[in-house]
């Protein structure tokens, strides 16, 4: 079948060359894609949010499977508008439902539901223009630190941690007064802070039944020792040792299953992946967040491990048949270094040329923000390349991703070497 994938990150790259491997794959485009996804289907250009032009595409070049790497077009509503037309409701759509989508399109909806459905999450208040000097009263009588997020999407921006009262105030007065982050930010939740090691977990879900992909675990901070500013992901591990056995269970019996179950029982619609961000707090799994999609950077680790065809999974999802399949996860170890440009995640240059990428053995590049110009690849983006090895641990996994970062040149390069510290 023909397959249209939205989105142009080393998520993206990663799932392209997933998706290239399976039998069921005839033609793959990638929209817009970038200098490396090319190598597994060609790259179109299209403008994500005209879904009219996307079902232009889908029909002229008969789509039989429609992937939105990314959260925007999920929002959006691409799902809805797929089904709700005759001449595209045959096509599959890998993700959710507009309403299923708010799961990670509202935070405000998300601690709803997890409240609804006995889901572990940290306590919460949420405030707007109605109660906001409420918001301020309960903000000074707050333990610290102070965990303020911005109800809508903010492309990973709208978390602000703070220990300083007076910042949190601001930071508040900031959001819901001054539109700080947009429409987003009009709406905020306001949480208790809870200490723990983060990891990724993904499910991907048919409605009714799910499967479990392999977990990850991301690192955010753009400086080595997870100091300085969050990030989109500096790189990624998987497995993670600590999420086995006793605690992956708890993860299922206590989040997985009634979150699958609490979307069913509430009507709405998701068939696509969920992402379940969660901390482990003293053995005990708490919800952080949801995505309704992939991980960047973790499915550039995430897809290496699954040894499943991607498109026949796809397929049993849009059956329903989930609960027939089992997914098999790779014994191998697998990590990605991100190299990012330099003033990342701030302002970053663009357009440096790259070199060495043909030098680089026993490693996958998954290109994020890079571009083709005349046969020259240049950095276009504030992350630029991830760079995934295997291993049979994860100390060579990481090993062989250094070797390989040293060889990719460009001009004011960056990454964290200390990918995996803890493990
Ligand atoms: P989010 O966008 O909700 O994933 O939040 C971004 C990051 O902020 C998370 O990955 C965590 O590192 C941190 N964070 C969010 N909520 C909390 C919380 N309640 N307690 C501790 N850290 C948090
Ligand atoms: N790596 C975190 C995210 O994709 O949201």
């Amino acid at each position: 079948m023909n397959i249209l994938l939205l989105g142009s990150g080393g998520r993206e790259c990663a799932i392209a060359w997933k998706l290239a491997q399976s039998p069921e794959c005839s033609r793959l485009f990638i929209a817009p894609g970038n200098a490396g996804s090319r190598a597994y289907g060609t790259n179109v250009s299209l403008p994500l949010t005209d879904f009219g032009a996307i079902k232009a595409f889908c029909l002229a070049e008969e789509i039989g499977l429609l992937f939105p790497g990314g959260e925007d077009t999920l929002v959006a509503g691409i799902w809805d508008f797929f089904k709700n037309d005759p001449e595209l409701q045959h096509i599959i759509v890998a993700g959710p439902s507009k309403d299923g989508a708010q799961l990670e399109g509202s935070k405000a909806f998300s601690k709803k539901f997890m409240q609804r459905h006995d889901i572990p999450t940290a306590a919460y208040h949420e405030f707007d223009e109605s109660n906001f000097e409420e918001g301020l009263v309960y903000l000074e009588q707050h333990t610290t630190p102070i965990v303020l997020k911005a109800d809508g999407l903010a492309a990973g921006k709208g978390v602000v941690i703070t220990s300083d009262i007076e910042e949190a105030k601001s930071v508040f007065a900031a959001m819901i007064k001054e539109s700080r982050f947009g429409d987003a930010g009009k709406k905020v939740v306001v949480e208790q802070f809870l200490t723990g090691v983060e990891v990724s977990v993904f499910a991907l879900s048919d409605g009714r039944n799910y499967v479990l992909l392999p977990e990850a675990k991301d690192y955010k901070r753009v400086g080595e020792g997870d100091t300085g500013p969050n990030t989109g992901g500096m790189g990624a591990v998987s497995p993670v040792p600590f999420a086995q056995g006793a605690f992956m269970e708890k993860v299922e019996e206590r989040i997985v299953k009634p979150t699958v179950a609490g979307l069913a029982a509430e009507g709405i619609v998701y068939q696509g992946f969920i992402f379940f961000g969660l901390i482990n707090v003293d053995g005990e799994p708490f919800v952080i967040e949801y995505n309704c999609r992939m991980g960047d950077p973790e499915t550039e680790v995430v897809m290496p491990r699954l040894e499943n065809d991607l498109v026949a999974l796809i397929r049993d999802m849009d059956a329903g048949r989930l609960h027939e399949v089992t997914v098999q996860h790779s014994d191998k170890a697998a990590c990605t270094v991100m190299l990012v440009s330099q003033g990342y995640p701030d302002d970053y240059a663009k357009g440096k040329v790259m070199s060495g990428l043909e030098t680089t053995e026993g490693s996958l590049l998954f290109h994020a923000g890079t571009t083709l110009k005349e046969e020259e690849v240049l950095t276009s983006g504030g992350r630029v390349l991830a760079i995934t090895s295997y291993g049979a641990g994860l100390k060579e996994a990481l090993a062989q991703s250094y070797l390989n970062a040293e060889k990719i040149n460009f001009e004011g390069k960056q990454y964290r070497r200390d990918i995996g510290y803890e493990f």
